[in-house]
């Protein structure tokens, strides 16, 4: 690594990317349930060749883990590749990076190459399997050799965190700094029915222009948080950062109803905060409810002033929003004291009145960039369990399968990643939703780690 990157959280560690793509049986010790006959994909940033610039993770090539699990057989395959986006070819080809720090081109002869790195999530909609990165078009690859892909044609940029709608099977988005121009305020609100075609997208103007990582769906209304990881291009101009945190500028919610048009959305106000992920979105009379992963303020991203970021960590945070009050005030309150991320629920539950829920957890320590321990949470009892790994070892985002199609909320299994540092090694855990300290159903091992990454969805065969 070139001086300066040595020492970049970003690419040390677990976060460390790796060079090979590999193809491996995996050892299994336990017995893979019958529900998990299909494959489990994970994505996360690793750069091909030595960024340029100032790195971040958010920008990096993409790899999918795919995790092709047979309960029959009580055996389980990986296989690794990079995203074959255009950028990643261009510069497989080079032999170097072409790209600079920010994803942006740095070369000439790439400024007309898409430079999505197609780098933070992977959903199976629609009969089609897409890598996404946000500010980019959904990247489609084939399920099953995982180098074949294309760009798709979406109408413009997407969102890396999309709702599939379990009662129409819509895949609902949205997209942020839309348009041509860079960091703009306009909001893309996009709708993609059962299958695949995109039935909807409308744009409008938000307070200004944000960073919106993530938003919520329920049955009847799409939520869109404009919080203040500001991005504004004249202080960009000015060489400070492009994206930064800054509080003064205030934190809105716009609430529309799905059916309705884009002049409904009614704006909602509260003291500033950040939320990467929400867990999920639900209505209740005249209220809806958003459990969420809420940050005091933006973690990884420096001040508008250009100094380093806080420190700033989550909380499990349900915030309310009453469409029959006579204020437009959010009530925000914690209903947990673990510092948390990656929330996920059964998915059947999406935008409706639900029970469970899991997550990762720092447990004893306060590593922002490592989390050492899994988390459910039943709302119905209030009882909160963690499963902590051993002290060095970290997890990344826990997924649920349910065990069949029609059983109940969070019947059914956690899959998760987690890295073993005294062997550097990972394994792939399944675990009883229900009973995440007992003992693993099975415990896939692989030869070699895998490096942390963001988000992965199982996908049925
Ligand atoms: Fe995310």
């Amino acid at each position: 690594m070139a001086d300066g990157q040595a020492i970049n959280p970003h690419l040390s560690g677990n976060l460390a990317p790796i060079h090979s793509e590999d193809d491996f049986d995996l050892t299994v010790a336990g017995r893979i349930p019958d529900s998990l006959h299909g494959a489990y994909y994970r994505n996360g940033p690793n750069p091909q060749f030595e960024p340029r610039g100032q790195y971040h993770a958010f920008i990096g090539d993409g790899m999918i883990h795919g995790f092709f699990l047979d309960p029959d057989s009580n055996t389980a395959r990986y296989r690794n590749r990079w995203v074959r986006t255009p950028r990643w070819q261009a510069e497989h080809k080079a032999g170097r990076s072409l790209f600079g720090g920010m994803g942006l081109p740095s070369d000439p002869s790439v400024a007309n190459i898409n430079p999505g790195g197609a780098n933070t999530n992977i959903v199976w909609h629609g009969g089609k399997l897409m890598a996404l990165q946000e500010q980019s078009e959904p990247f489609q690859i084939d399920p099953a050799g995982m180098e074949k892909g294309v760009f798709m044609n979406t109408g413009g940029k997407f969102t890396a965190h999309p709702k599939i709608d379990p009662h129409t099977g819509e895949l609902v988005w949205f997209a942020y700094s839309a348009g041509p121009q860079p960091l703009t305020n306009l909001i893309d609100y996009g709708v993609t029915d059962a299958t695949g075609r995109v039935v909807r997208r409308d744009r409008f103007a938000a307070p200004f222009a944000s960073m919106m990582h993530d938003f919520m769906v329920t049955r009847n209304y799409v939520l869109f948080p404009v919080l203040p990881l500001s991005m504004d291009m004249t202080r960009a101009m000015k060489g400070l950062p492009p994206i930064a945190w800054e509080p003064g500028k205030g934190a809105f919610v716009g609430v529309m109803k799905r059916n309705a048009g884009i002049d409904a959305i009614r704006w909602f106000e509260m003291d500033p905060n950040y939320i990467f992920h929400p867990m999920n979105a639900w209505e209740d009379g005249s209220k809806i409810h958003c459990e969420v992963m809420e940050y005091p303020s933006a973690p990884l991203f420096p001040m508008a002033d250009g100094s380093p970021p806080q420190h700033a960590e989550a909380v499990l945070t349900r915030w309310t929003i009453d469409l029959a009050a006579s204020t437009n005030a959010v009530k925000r309150e914690k209903l947990d004291d673990l510092y948390a991320e990656f929330p996920r629920l059964d998915e059947r539950f999406a935008g409706l009145p639900y029970r469970h829920g899991w997550y990762v957890a720092n447990v004893g320590h306060r590593n922002p960039l490592i989390f050492n321990s899994i988390a459910h949470i039943d709302y119905a009892t209030g009882k909160r369990t963690t499963l902590t790994m051993n002290p060095g070892d970290s997890v990344g985002e826990p997924i649920f399968v349910p065990r069949s199609a029609t059983a109940p909320e969070g019947d059914g299994h956690v899959i998760v990643l987690v890295h073993r540092a005294a062997s550097n090694h990972s394994e792939l855990m399944i675990l009883n939703a229900q009973d995440i300290t007992g003992a693993p159903e099975a415990v896939l091992k692989l030869p070699r780690r895998v490096p942390a990454g963001f988000h992965g969805n199982w996908m049925p065969t």
